[in-house]
């Protein structure tokens, strides 16, 4: 049942051309049970551009020379920014004991990279940090994070670097007053601590968005393949496999398994986390 009555009509094939386009620039997939959930997020859109109906939309982002400037607003309004401080820590916690130590004990031609490669509003990659920062790795050894997300607005939020209540619900509370101070309503973090993060705009399924970033020995893309479709996660397993290192290592959810998506990542037990493992010559 569509969540507000919808202005246009969304029921007639150019709304599959849209939603089809949308999936091939973005990776996120409406199946024919959430057709309603994209016409109502896209209305708004119509309604700015003072279109009338979602052909034109259509026809504006494929052909439109605002196209690259619509993008972004379609990325804003289709991504899901959910995330919170200290979100499944086992991958972060067999980082920081177990691969750090491992790529600093062995001969190593450039700094750790590590991708957090759908941050959102940058509580992934800032969790990362902290992290380390608490195991002593930071004033260490030259360790480089990266966080990109596909919306430009999230990186935004994520570069001002103060946050809501809501974002500390897993963050033991010690750590939140060492590593924030309270500002107004929300939380600022400590600015050496945010200045260890590079931020970007990406999207995943653009290979020249991402071709640097993805150079990362441990990428983490979580929480983000559950919006998209098999073929786009392969897509994203293809380009990640191409251009990380070996070894590479990468997070995804725990509940997004890649086991029948791919055999160039092979799922390991690594200090009590799982995280996929990429297979050297392999190709899907
Ligand atoms: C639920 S958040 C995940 C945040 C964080 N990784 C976590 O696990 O807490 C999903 C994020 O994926 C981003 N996203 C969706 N499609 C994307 C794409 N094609 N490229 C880059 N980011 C994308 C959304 O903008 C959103 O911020």
């Amino acid at each position: 049942m569509p969540l507000i009555s919808q202005p246009f009509s969304w029921s007639d094939h150019s709304f599959i051309l849209l939603r089809d386009l949308i999936h091939e620039r973005i990776g996120i997939y409406y199946d024919t049970n959430h057709l309603d959930l994209l016409a109502d997020k896209l209305s708004e859109r119509l309604i700015s551009c003072a279109l009338e109906s979602f052909l034109d939309y259509y026809y504006l982002l494929k052909y439109d020379e605002s196209a690259q400037q619509e993008w972004k607003q379609v990325m804003d309004l289709l991504s899901v920014p959910e995330t919170f401080f200290w979100r499944e820590m086992d991958q972060v916690r067999a980082v920081v004991d177990i691969l750090v130590p491992q790529y600093f004990s062995g001969s190593r031609v450039h700094p750790l990279r590590i991708w957090s490669a759908a941050c959102a509003t940058g509580e992934e990659p800032l969790t990362i940090a902290i992290a380390l920062q608490e195991a002593g790795w930071l004033d260490r050894v030259e360790i480089e994070i990266y966080a990109s997300d596909g919306s430009g607005r999230s990186i935004e939020v994520a570069k001002q670097g103060l946050y809501r209540s809501r974002s500390f619900r897993n963050l033991p509370p010690a750590l939140q007053l060492k590593y924030f101070h309270k500002e107004g309503d929300c939380w600022r973090i400590q600015p050496e601590l945010h200045r260890q993060i590079h931020w970007k705009t990406a999207n995943l399924m653009v290979e020249s968005e991402i071709k640097q970033l993805a150079k990362a020995d441990i990428i983490f893309c979580r929480n983000v393949f559950i919006y998209f479709s098999e073929s786009s996660i392969k897509k994203t397993l293809n380009l990640f496999a191409g251009l990380m290192p070996n070894p590479g290592y990468l997070c995804v959810a725990a509940s997004e398994s890649l086991l029948k998506l791919t055999n160039i990542f092979k799922l390991q037990e690594i200090g009590g986390a799982f995280i996929y493992v990429k297979q050297e010559n392999l190709e899907n």
